[in-house]
């Protein structure tokens, strides 16, 4: 049987080449070996403020990215994690088996309340929804960049926590990260993860419906280095790291092949290169994101989706409730 993934985007900005790299292609490249369901993650948007018709246009943006990208809704599943209120159920109930210091412990967590600005009891107990989101529908297989790593396996500890308690209920997920890709840096600051929140720096951020004037401007004015190599060096070289990650990524090519492709090259050569795969890339995103947009069926494909996913869920959260005697039937 094929194995079943699962993975989610949440629809809170722009989609960026970092969520396309990280998350988006390789949801597309899975299909022709696993069975793949694919969410759009509104409620862990709530969890952060946020304006709702900001809310509405980048959810639909999301789909329409997903179906640009090569999703086919014929074979894979596609839906709004709130269609399926399941799923909020049983991340309550997975919130009561998550002791509070591994929430604390979450890179995320901790990063923004270093930040001091105030966060919800949402935001805090979000990976215990990314378990339900992940365990509900029995999923092995969970692709996500490096952020969010740490959250699936949270997810994993929990779902054993739970067999171990109360019975073999869940498969026991497992993630999966991009060789080459799982972490796309900001083209200002290639210290720094690319970020669809980072309000500041917009420079350093490609975002999927930039205009490809602009995305090759943002690419030929990427932050570098004085050492005119080009060379995958992340210590010394961050920016050029990155760009040959962008390159290798879409190119479906290693590191050290880009890296041969580039040896006495200099680096606005180089930097063309890269802007012309990145340019390539999103005006094919362009010509299906307008195809889609234009074409009525959409609306179906998340109804579709749901009513395909439903059931399960509610299976999974009837076992569930019956294995914790919450169910007096
Ligand atoms: P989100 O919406 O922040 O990001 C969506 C996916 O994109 C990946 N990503 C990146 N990959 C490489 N380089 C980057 N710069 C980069 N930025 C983002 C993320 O790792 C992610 O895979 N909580 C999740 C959504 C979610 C989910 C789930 C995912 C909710 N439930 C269950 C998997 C399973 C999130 O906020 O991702």
């Amino acid at each position: 049987m094929r194995k079943k993934m699962i993975s989610g985007i949440k629809p809170t900005a722009q989609l960026t080449l970092g969520n396309y790299i990280g998350a988006l292609r390789p949801f597309v490249l899975s299909q022709e070996e696993y069975d793949v369901n694919v969410f759009i993650a509104n409620l862990h948007c709530i969890t952060m403020p946020i304006d709702p018709e900001e809310l509405e246009t980048n959810l639909k943006d999301v789909l329409l990215f997903y179906l640009a990208s090569g999703l086919d809704p014929k074979r894979s599943n596609i839906f709004l994690q709130s269609d399926i209120p399941e799923i909020a159920q049983l991340g309550f109930i997975m919130s009561c088996l998550t002791p509070m210091g591994e929430l604390n412990r979450m890179t995320q967590f901790k990063d923004k309340k270093d930040t001091g600005m105030s966060l919800s009891g949402g935001f805090y107990t979000y990976p215990t929804l990314m378990t339900a989101d992940i365990v509900i529908h029995q999923a092995d297989l969970v692709p996500v960049g490096e952020d969010q790593k740490q959250h699936v396996e949270l997810a994993r500890n929990t779902a054993e926590r739970f067999n171990n308690r109360f019975g073999e209920t869940f498969v026991i997920p497992e993630p999966v990260i991009a060789k080459v890709g799982s972490k796309i840096m900001s083209l200002q600051d290639p210290t720094k993860k690319m970020s669809k929140s980072d309000k500041e720096g917009e420079k350093g951020v490609v975002y999927l419906k930039d205009d490809l004037k602009v995305a090759r401007k943002k690419i030929m004015s990427a932050v570098t280095d004085s050492l005119g190599v080009v060379k995958y060096d992340v210590e010394n070289q961050p920016g050029i790291a990155n760009l040959l990650t962008i390159y290798a990524a879409l190119k479906n090519i290693s590191i050290k092949e880009a890296e041969a492709q580039f040896v006495d090259v200099q680096y606005g050569t180089f930097k063309k290169a890269v802007a012309d795969v990145v340019c390539d890339e999103l005006e094919m995103l362009h010509e299906g994101y307008d195809k889609f947009a234009q074409g009525g069926f959409v609306d179906d494909v998340l109804r579709q989706g749901a009513d395909k996913m439903r059931p399960g869920a509610q299976a999974m959260l009837d076992k569930v409730q019956k294995a914790m005697g919450l169910d007096w039937k």
